[in-house]
């Protein structure tokens, strides 16, 4: 099989057009509230979920720094009008360089820099905390090294108005405790206080409305002379049952019930029919298919694929071709997997691969990253699709995860699903960003320009071509290590990474290279 690749020719990277067909109607003036999109800037960004729900959030997310050059330039090609900076932040980044990266994307965004305050109202991110599993003696004798260090740090030195640090829950078990304990109080020697007793919380997607159990901590920070701390946002739907065979739905809520699994794919076309889609990531459909696709699209579906208005999501508009089925590369297994994979039960794990198949009046089960090639290209496993006998594609993963069907991901699978997998739900950044846009006593007026998504190239690069777009250092970017170079460095990028009784069993089996992973795998965690 050759590797994905693109059909359209290189459209135009940064343009701001005004579109009064796809605009949005502008944000009623509230009484008391300051009239602006506050500024935010995303740390470790990866292809970029959480700055999505930023930006749904009312704020301009002006800068952004990732290391591995394959997201950055995936993150550039979905926000054109953010600085991506692709930089090792512990090389260190200097703060002056965020500054700088902040003004340039300030100016983008058309924000008057003579009118300026030079504050930043938030700086967020999702650090992945490298636990002590394999890192051994040295960094356990020296945790300044921690990346969840150096984020402090740039907090320290910038001092934004609100702070938002996302991470996976084992961060608060074990050995990570000491971690998570220090880093708070030193977020508290600088100045910051926290909404809750516990300093930190676990949210759970899912109660945000996205159809996917996924539970990650976050420690939201005010800085010591904001009038208001921004609190932990509450839960906005009462999700369905993981497993709703097992278990029902409690009767005592009076929050809305959140999207299944079929509502979040449901509409989607069954990915046989497009034998192009075994070489390409995209296929344009026909008018016929864009109909019914309409016709069955749940209102979760309509809101990702811009049928309705969704009235709170502040993001700019995106110019978009809703005719184009984007991020569908086919999985094509062996006939024995085909039959396995139909034999499993909706809710249940198939138990040579391990993989789990979806219930559609379900939720779906946490999309894992796999780990990078600087730690083995670990692949993920990807959930069974609940009706047709294969793993999910990028695109129905993605809609599992609130991407809405403008987003795009890398061209090849491994890194799109990857992509994904590391990727904070923006429907969950979302509620995160709203309480601080609440803190803050704004009303981010709505754009009524439509921006211009990247060009299409950023989406197929190499690493080594990314490298070369960026200019990047080698030396900074996330080495290539391979399988057994470093004794035990099996953690994915956050998930494994903070779990200290994580073992190689536990692991997703590595695959030949990551274009190799259709082929038949030992045994991996679900
Ligand atoms: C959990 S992911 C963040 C995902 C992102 N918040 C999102 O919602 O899409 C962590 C990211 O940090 C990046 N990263 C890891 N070490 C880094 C470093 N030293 N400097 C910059 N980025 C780094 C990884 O490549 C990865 O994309």
């Amino acid at each position: 099989m050759g590797s994905p690749r693109f059909a359209s020719g290189p459209r135009t990277s940064v343009r701001r057009v005004s579109d009064t067909q796809t605009a949005r109607p502008e944000s009623p003036e509230e009484p008391g509230k300051e009239t602006r999109r506050p500024v935010a800037v995303d740390l470790f960004a990866g292809a970029g979920g959480l700055s999505l729900g930023l930006e749904q959030a009312g704020f301009d997310v002006v800068a952004a720094v990732e290391y591995d050059p394959v997201h950055a330039a995936t993150h550039e090609f979905n926000f054109p009008l953010t600085k991506v900076l692709c930089a090792d932040v512990s090389a260190p980044l200097a703060a002056e360089t965020l500054r700088a990266a902040v003004r340039a994307g300030m100016e983008t965004h058309a924000h008057d820099l003579d009118v300026w305050d030079g504050e930043v109202d938030l700086i967020a991110g999702g650090p992945p905390c490298q636990g002590f599993s394999w890192i051994g003696k040295r960094l356990i004798d020296d945790k300044r090294n921690q990346l969840v260090f150096h984020f402090l740090r740039l907090v320290s030195e910038v001092r934004p108005r609100y702070f938002v640090m996302e991470n996976v829950p084992g961060m608060a078990k074990g050995g990570h405790s000491s971690i998570l304990g220090e880093l708070i109080a030193e977020f508290e020697d600088a100045g910051y206080r926290f909404p809750d007793e516990s300093k930190y919380r676990i949210l759970n997607a899912a109660d945000f409305g996205v159809p996917q159990e996924r539970h990650r901590l976050f420690l939201i920070g005010t800085r010591e002379d904001q009038e208001t701390t921004a609190a932990s946002p509450s839960a906005t739907v009462q999700p369905v049952p993981k497993r709703p065979s097992l278990k029902k739905l409690a009767t005592d809520s009076t929050l809305p019930i959140g999207p299944s699994v079929w509502d979040a794919i449901g509409d989607l076309p069954n990915l046989n029919r497009y034998p192009r889609l075994r070489d390409f990531d995209e296929v344009k459909l026909s008018n016929h298919t864009v109909a019914a696709m309409d016709a069955a699209a749940s209102e979760y579906a309509r809101r990702l694929r811009r049928i309705d208005d969704d009235p709170k999501d502040f993001s700019h508009p995106r110019s978009w071709d809703r005719t184009l089925l984007t991020g569908s590369t086919r999985t094509v297994h062996t006939p024995k997997s085909v039959g396995r994979f139909r034999a499993t039960k909706h809710g249940h794990t198939e138990p040579v691969s391990r993989f789990y198949k979806l219930d559609p009046a379900g939720l779906c089960n946490t999309l894992r990253a796999g780990s990078g090639s600087e730690r083995g290209a670990f692949t993920s496993p990807r959930p069974i699709h609940p009706n047709l006998p294969r793993v999910l594609s990028n695109r129905e993963a993605a809609r599992l995860h609130s991407f809405p069907d403008w987003f795009r991901l890398h061209a090849t699978k491994w890194h799109g699903f990857r992509q994904i997998g590391n990727a904070v739900a923006p429907l969950l950044g979302r509620a995160v960003g709203r309480t601080i846009v609440d803190a803050l006593a704004l009303t981010p007026p709505v754009s009524a320009e439509v921006v211009e998504l990247g060009d299409l190239k950023l989406l197929e690069l190499t690493m080594s071509q990314a490298t070369a777009h960026f200019g990047a250092d080698e030396a900074y970017i996330p080495a290539k290590r391979t399988r057994g170079a470093v004794p035990g460095a099996v953690q994915t990028d956050q998930e494994a990474a903070v779990d200290p009784t994580t073992t190689a069993a536990d692991l997703p089996a590595q695959t030949e290279s990551a274009e190799a992973e259709d082929s038949e795998r030992e045994p991996v965690e679900v």
